[in-house]
């Protein structure tokens, strides 16, 4: 449709028409008659309401998009479509591994082709917008949503904000292109005590600095929404809070699509206590422009009447209800009401041996090799393999594809015993569960007790009969593979814990395994950085394989047994302990630096009972292959606004099987006129080396990679002395240094 006739539309739409185009209902809201009184009488809508609402929240399902679409544009009088939303996070049927994992494959270019796989599949079966990217910057891992994140830094997570925006995207064809929605905006992964849904509340300077950075990549990349977060900032819940939605959204990036809010969050500035009543709710968030009403009454019951006292205007609705319709118009769904969704495109694309594969690679670079003590893996195959015990919760499971997956099949999910089976043969290897997963289930709440939620199998099983058949097993075996881990609850929304370790069953059994003397490799399944301290020295070799997702098991295998040289590298700090956080490796210097302070040793900032520093640090990860980093120089001792510099490093590959590795930069200004982190990420490069290759890594530098913001002068450079580094993570760096002139 031309924009005219766009124009000519809403010009014929009533007022409730208009309106309607602001609210997004689930799906219950559109059953047959019988079905949905219940859910519309519970959201506290009518049929009219439902005959004239714009959008449908996490409906899927060809037949079913076809059903509502089809009985809704019967009774629509101006036939406008609805259109379809759903979370379709890391995956649809097939599943990636979590944003954690994809974060830590540090290959953006091979997230942005995942990403248009995953909007091809989610397309077919009727996804019109998804609520995804999430890439809310995370550094504390009490918080249960670091699942769904790229990482703690936010010149990483602003490349893999780009990177999947443009995968969704596509090349715009209908079938290949969904539309997408970064979230959530903003600040939301810095709640107080890692709370879920708790205050956020920090300086502008550091939010400018540190968590807007990747939602505006998202927006420059040309995502189609932005969801608001549910929490405050300066004390104005984000859906309520014009400066940040106006000012700096729209007027100062130039968003022009629409906002949506995050699940409820309208009605919810009651219990934050900015608004009254549902009324002025309404009002806050239609001045904070806000364009979309997800799932509660409040934009459909209250803003006529605030229009009719002129609070808020007719021109803010016709605004919001035109973003909308040119959503619509950009998918074409007046043309295609479907956008081409259908079982049998379904079944053409879903969970095909490409996607599977896809996966597969992806998780492959995904996990991260946290320990290899005497190079115990790669273990060997085939004629002298040793006999390997496979225990733990996960070592037969199937809920590999972390909380957010919720619209996968988990039946596509590969096993780890599987994946044994398909590389030692059954008689290689032999599993057991060993134990339960947690000791009380009860803390998972109503969801723990759905079998899509991992709910508890073999109710009432003698736990010391399984522990027995597992140390049985353990003792007649020359290697354990303990696959141990969360619960795919205890993270992901509402995942919030303060204790970041591994649950307690788990821990005993793998203390019990370990006194038989045998060597013990740890395959961990987690959604948030873990403290290790407790477990570090009863396992030989630990690799964090996150939830890998569909072909998760395979992966894990392709590592284990050498068919893959691990390259991920960690997007997150893991701590010693949970009191270390939030905890992230851009920290500031301090005036009393621990290691460098001239104060004596106690009055230094540090704590007296854990290291500063994080057990595994940004950007670490090991290999199978070794590699020296040597030989950093720099084009020139100075850097002018308009110059470049090349920034060299040596890499050698020093073992004797090709590896990959991911070089990272860092900058550090040494003196600001504000404070500065100790480093900053500012680039990388994955590179591929053949056994002893020994390749030169240049990164060019610009005066913009300098730049930070401040109230005086906006994002800018200062000039001064600056230290360059490089190195295969952010502890172990080669230094130079440089003048900004
Ligand atoms: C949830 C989440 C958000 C999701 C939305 C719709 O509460 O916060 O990430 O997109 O509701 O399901």
């Amino acid at each position: 449709m031309k924009q005219s006739e766009l124009v000519d539309l809403l010009g014929r739409m009533t007022l409730r028409e208009k309106i309607g185009q602001l609210v997004q209902l689930d799906g219950g809201c559109f059953g047959t008659d019988a079905v949905a009184v219940g859910p519309r009488a519970k959201l506290g809508v009518t049929q009219e309401d439902v005959d004239v609402c714009g959008s449908v929240l996490n409906v899927l399902g060809a037949e079913e998009v076809h059903r509502i679409q089809d009985a809704y544009l019967e009774r629509s009088r101006l036939k406008i479509p609805l259109v379809f939303m759903a979370d379709v996070i890391y995956g649809y049927q097939t599943c990636y591994p979590i944003p954690l994992g994809l974060g830590a494959t540090w290959d953006p270019e091979l997230i942005r082709e995942d990403y248009n796989l995953i909007a091809e599949e989610a397309v077919a079966d009727g996804c019109m917008v998804t609520f995804s990217p999430p890439v809310d910057v995370v550094r504390d891992a009490r918080w249960g949503r670091c699942l769904e994140m790229p990482g703690e830094d936010p010149y990483l997570s602003s490349r893999f904000a780009r990177a999947m925006v443009e995968g969704f995207k596509g090349d715009g064809t209908p079938q290949k292109s969904l539309a997408s929605c970064v979230k959530h905006f903003a600040g939301y992964g810095a709640p107080e005590a890692g709370r879920e849904y708790n205050t956020v509340d920090m300086s502008e300077w550091r939010l400018r600095n540190e968590y807007l950075p990747p939602y505006r990549a998202a927006v420059e990349a040309g995502c189609d929404l932005v969801m608001t977060s549910f929490n405050t900032i300066d004390g104005i819940p984000a859906t309520a809070n014009r400066w940040l939605m106006h000012d700096v959204l729209r007027d100062e990036w130039g968003f022009d699509g629409p906002i949506i809010t995050d699940y409820a969050a309208i009605d919810e500035l009651r219990a934050h206590g900015v608004a009254a009543n549902r009324r002025e709710a309404a009002k806050l968030a239609m001045n904070a422009t806000v364009d979309i009403d997800m799932k509660t009454p409040c934009y459909a019951h209250e803003l006529e009447a605030l229009i009719e006292t002129g609070e808020v205007s007719l021109e803010q609705i016709d605004t919001a209800c035109m973003r909308v319709l040119e959503l619509k118009n950009r998918l074409g769904l007046f043309e295609d009401p479907y956008r081409t969704c259908s079982p049998e495109r379904r079944t053409e694309v879903t969970c095909t041996p490409e996607r599977l594969e896809s996966a597969r690679k992806t998780c492959d670079e995904a996990l991260v090799l946290l320990k290899n003590e005497g190079g115990l893996l790669p273990l060997t195959t085939g004629g002298n393999a040793p006999c390997v015990a496979l225990i733990g919760p996960y070592a037969n499971s199937r809920d590999i594809i972390g909380m957010w997956a919720i619209h996968a099949d988990k039946t596509h999910s590969v096993t780890l015993a599987e994946a044994f089976a398909e590389v030692l043969g059954d008689d290689g290897f032999a599993w057991a569960q060993g134990c339960p997963t947690l000791d009380d289930y009860s803390e998972l709440g109503e969801f723990g007790k759905i079998p899509a939620f991992g709910a508890p199998t073999g109710e009432g099983a003698d736990l010391e009969t399984m522990a027995a058949e597992a140390l049985e097993l353990a003792a007649s075996s020359d290697v354990v593979v303990m696959a141990l881990g969360e619960h795919m609850l205890q993270s992901g929304e509402g995942g919030a814990r303060t204790d970041i370790t591994i649950p307690a069953p788990q821990k005993r059994l793998l203390k019990r395994v370990r006194a038989l003397g045998k060597p013990v490799v740890l395959v961990l399944f987690n959604g948030r950085p873990l403290s290790l301290t407790d477990v570090i020295d009863d396992c030989d070799a630990i690799v964090e394989a996150w939830f890998p997702g569909t072909a998760g098991g395979r992966s894990v295998a392709d590592v284990l047994f050498g068919t893959v040289n691990p390259s991920g590298r960690l997007t997150v700090s893991f701590p010693h302990n949970v009191g270390q956080e939030p905890l992230y490796y851009a920290q500031f210097s301090t005036g009393r630096p621990a290691k460098t302070s001239t104060h004596s040793g106690r009055f230094v900032s540090r704590y007296m009972d854990c290291p500063n520093d994080a057990m595994f640090p940004f950007g670490y990860g090991l290999s199978y292959h070794t590699a020296r980093y040597d030989n950093l120089r720099l084009s020139a001792d100075e850097l002018t606004a308009d110059g470049v510099l090349e920034v060299s490093i040596d890499v050698t590959n020093e073992g004797d099987i090709a590896g990959t590795e991911v070089v990272q930069l860092y900058i550090h200004d040494k003196v600001a006129t504000r404070v500065r982190p100790m480093l900053e990420l500012r680039d990388f490069a994955r590179v591929e080396l053949a056994p002893r290759e020994r390749r030169t890594v240049t990164f060019i530098l610009r005066e913009e990679a300098l730049r930070f913001w401040t109230p005086e002068h906006g994002w800018a450079s200062e000039p001064g002395a600056f230290e360059v580094m490089a190195g295969p993570n952010s502890r172990d760096l080669l230094v130079g240094e440089f003048e900004l002139v």
